[in-house]
């Protein structure tokens, strides 16, 4: 875990903490807005290395992973962004105070790298931090964002992940850690609109206050209005547990997603050894469910087709990308089961039926549990593809940490 000193404290934060949290920063929700920038209307797709890869990063590994999205066909299938995370350069800037690309890891150079990822048809995701330093003890951006987003535009970046460790706190007397945030992280996002590129900006701070609401609300009262994403959790890895502590400090926070203003919930662990296909399954699930960015972090070239299939699977990649821009949120529990719901942009419903618990469970609801009114109704089953239509009752058989997902039409 690399999270500043100030977070670490926090990652002992249990699941009700991060539940309270949740909940009591949804009910302070500010009004609906629009993306800063007017990108990003739909949650950004891609790739990101850092969950399966962390510092084990070089040059042939984008190349790669850029030629494996468009083989594999993802690519046509929205996963655009390809970007890199910590550990690309070298841990001091060269004498004119620009950031330098680490020439073991990348002999040709980022502005190299991003003209081949461009040439493929993708676009370029870059990682900095606006503290001293980055995670990894790189140079941070402070003191340097303009120059530093410059160079950024010069290298072609299309995505800026920006962090937040070593958080310039003391330059700034009498602000809390809300404020001054806002402060760097706003000169950031000026900077990305002046720079003369379309730059999607991917922010850090909710996540350093994951646990401790009045701080989370202060953050989250200004986020969308500088950021087009924001992390909410912590680092996911590649485990279930993790993915259930990422969705649950997540899937609470519905009011404060919006078309071009997204929650996210980190990356993707569909095609990592971690977890059964069930459970890689119910992730891609959720995360369509809370319209969070589908960044993938594994080897996309020894992708299984099991795996694969799970990360095309176009009906469940359609609920993430409805341009209503509508995370969902649970309607009702029952038991262990979690039930999602979010309004389209057509008018029809998603909804999944989520089962956390270590059994199977069979499950029937309402149609009006779920907010509908009564009337006829088409399902499909968005993995099964099974068309089913109903008056009243809607249900399935849930494996253990299974989800089934359903498009719900009304049948006029
Ligand atoms: C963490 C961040 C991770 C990764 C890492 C790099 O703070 O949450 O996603 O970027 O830093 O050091």
């Amino acid at each position: 875990m690399l999270r500043v000193k100030s977070l670490v404290p926090l990652l002992a934060a249990c699941l009700s903490v991060a539940l309270f949290a949740a909940s009591a920063t949804a009910a302070a929700a500010p009004p609906a807005r629009h993306s800063y920038n007017g990108l990003a209307l739909t949650p950004p797709m891609g790739f990101n290395n850092w969950a399966h890869y962390e510092c084990k990063l070089d040059e042939q590994l984008f190349v790669n992973t850029a030629d494996a999205l468009v083989s594999t066909g993802l690519a046509k299938l929205g996963y655009r962004y390809v970007n890199i995370d910590d550990c690309w350069m070298e841990k001091q800037r060269d004498a004119a105070g620009n950031l330098v690309a680490d020439p073991k890891l990348f002999p040709h150079g980022m502005k190299w790298l991003g003209d081949y990822i461009h040439s493929k048809g993708l676009k370029f995701g870059i990682y900095e931090d606006v503290g001293y330093l980055t995670c990894q003890k790189a140079p941070g951006m402070y003191g340097h964002i303009e120059h530093d987003v410059r160079t950024f535009a010069s290298w072609g970046v299309d995505y800026l992940k920006l962090d937040y460790c070593y958080s310039p706190d003391d330059r700034y007397p009498g602000k809390n850690f809300p404020q001054v945030a806002h402060i760097v992280y706003g000169e950031v996002s000026a900077a990305l609109l002046k720079s003369g590129r379309d730059i999607v900006f991917s922010c850090s701070p909710p996540a350093y206050v994951f646990g401790k609401p009045k701080e989370f609300a202060e953050v989250m009262s200004w986020i969308g209005s500088v950021c087009n994403l924001w992390r909410t959790d912590d680092d996911i890895f590649d485990a279930w547990k993790s993915v259930v502590a990422n969705y649950e400090g997540n899937v609470g926070l519905a009011n404060y997603a919006f078309s071009g203003g997204w929650n996210d919930a980190d990356m993707l662990e569909v095609g990592n050894p971690g977890m059964s296909l069930t459970e890689q399954q119910s992730q891609f699930s959720l995360w369509a469910m809370m319209a969070s960015p589908l960044l993938i972090s594994t080897d996309v070239a020894k992708l299984s087709p099991a795996a694969l299939k799970i990360l095309s699977n176009q009906d469940v990649i359609a609920i993430d990308q409805d341009p209503l821009g509508q995370q969902a949120e649970i309607v009702t529990k029952i038991g262990v089961v979690d039930v999602l719901s979010r309004p389209l942009a057509n008018g029809d419903h998603a909804v999944a039926l989520f089962n956390k618990g270590d059994r199977a469970e069979k499950i029937s609801l309402n149609v009006m549990a779920i907010g509908l009114p009564a009337g006829r109704y088409r399902l499909k089953n968005l993995w099964s593809k099974q068309i089913s239509e109903t008056r009243r009752m809607l249900g399935a058989n849930l494996p253990a940490h299974g989800v089934v997902m359903y498009r719900v039409s009304v049948i006029r």
